[in-house]
């Protein structure tokens, strides 16, 4: 019988990880289930880093950006030593389940400790990234895009009075899901992402075209994983011999800060929620997630195996009203 369940946030961090804690350390006590959480992900746990974590413990922190538990990326997950010790910890801590808050990675080790201990492992997709199978979106990913999008409201005031093309990178290691949505709702005249080819030539000759046509600032959003290479890079290899003004805007980390939206912090509440009452009933090595409104279960291996297909319409769309 279950008595005891541990959480822990892993990879990089995601606004809303700490409404999906909260959601855990509230509802575990409603299933019987006392709530230990583990400190700065994996690495934490291999080094036994567990604190109490009852209702109180996550007083005010449903509206802060990062994590009270700290994350970390942690290699020695991806050995079978490392692997072996977390087994080790983990049942050393007399917990029956484990709710591990994180990404791809995060979800890569859940899986593996998953079929190494007869503890139960379930997962909440956190990752600004929303590279995930098995969930619309990603907690994270709506503050994100709506902080880069508020950046790149401020950036088209500066374009348009100076008449120039920015460059905005946002980030996305492998995939382009933060570039199109904000690209579509920032109204981006492009939008360069790792799952589509970039032909820097033909770039060029749209943006000419564009202002040629009466267009007085352009804005390129640019996923730092795109195929032509960083904002920095696209922009050397597009302008560079046009003598096109233009400037650069690297976004990064804010991305990954501050508040979490209402969404986010929704969304995050529901699947911490539903991450313990998996664990309560019994079931292991799958992520919960959201679909059509819907809190579904994925196994692991899904999740980081299957493509999640970016929006083609969304794509073809900001095309159209780009012109
Ligand atoms: O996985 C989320 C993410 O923010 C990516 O978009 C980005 O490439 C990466 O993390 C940055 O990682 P770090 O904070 O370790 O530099």
């Amino acid at each position: 019988m279950m008595k005891r369940i541990a959480v822990l946030t892993s990879g990089g961090d995601a606004p809303g990880m700490n409404a999906a804690i909260r959601a855990v350390a509230r509802c575990g006590p409603a299933y019987g289930l006392e709530v230990v959480g583990i400190r700065r992900g994996y690495a934490g746990l291999l080094d036994g880093d567990i604190v109490e974590l009852g209702p109180r413990a996550v007083a005010n922190i449903i509206h802060r950006g990062g994590t009270i538990l700290g994350t970390a990326r942690c290699e020695q997950m991806k050995t079978p030593a490392g692997l072996r010790k977390a087994v080790e910890q983990l049942e050393k801590a007399n917990v029956g389940g484990l709710v591990a808050i994180g990404g791809d990675g995060t979800f890569r080790g859940a899986l593996e400790l998953s079929r190494l201990t007869a503890v139960s492992v379930v997962g909440a997709p956190g990752t600004i990234d929303n590279d995930l199978y098995g969930t619309d979106a990603t907690i994270g990913f709506d503050t994100a895009v709506n902080t880069a999008l508020e950046a790149i409201d401020r950036i088209r005031d500066t374009a348009e009075a100076h008449q120039r093309l920015f460059f905005v990178e946002v980030m996305g290691r492998t995939r382009g899901f933060i570039a199109l949505h904000v690209g579509l709702a920032g109204g981006a005249e492009e939008v360069l992402v790792p799952e589509i080819r970039t032909d820097v030539e033909a770039l060029g000759a749209s943006i000419r075209a564009q202002l040629a046509a009466g267009k007085r600032a352009s804005i390129v959003v640019v996923a730092e994983g795109d195929d032509a290479g960083r904002a920095f890079d696209v922009a050397h290899k597009m302008c560079d011999g046009l003598a096109m003004d233009y400037r650069v805007c690297v976004l990064g980390h804010v991305q990954r800060g501050g508040p979490p939206s209402a969404r986010d912090r929704l969304l995050a509440s529901k699947l911490g929620a539903r991450a313990v009452q998996v664990l309560a009933e019994g079931r292991s090595g799958v992520m919960v997630g959201e679909v059509c409104n819907r809190v579904v279960e994925t196994p692991f291996e899904q999740t980081f195996s299957n493509q999640k297909d970016l929006d083609q319409e969304l794509l073809q769309l900001l095309k159209v009203l780009a012109r």
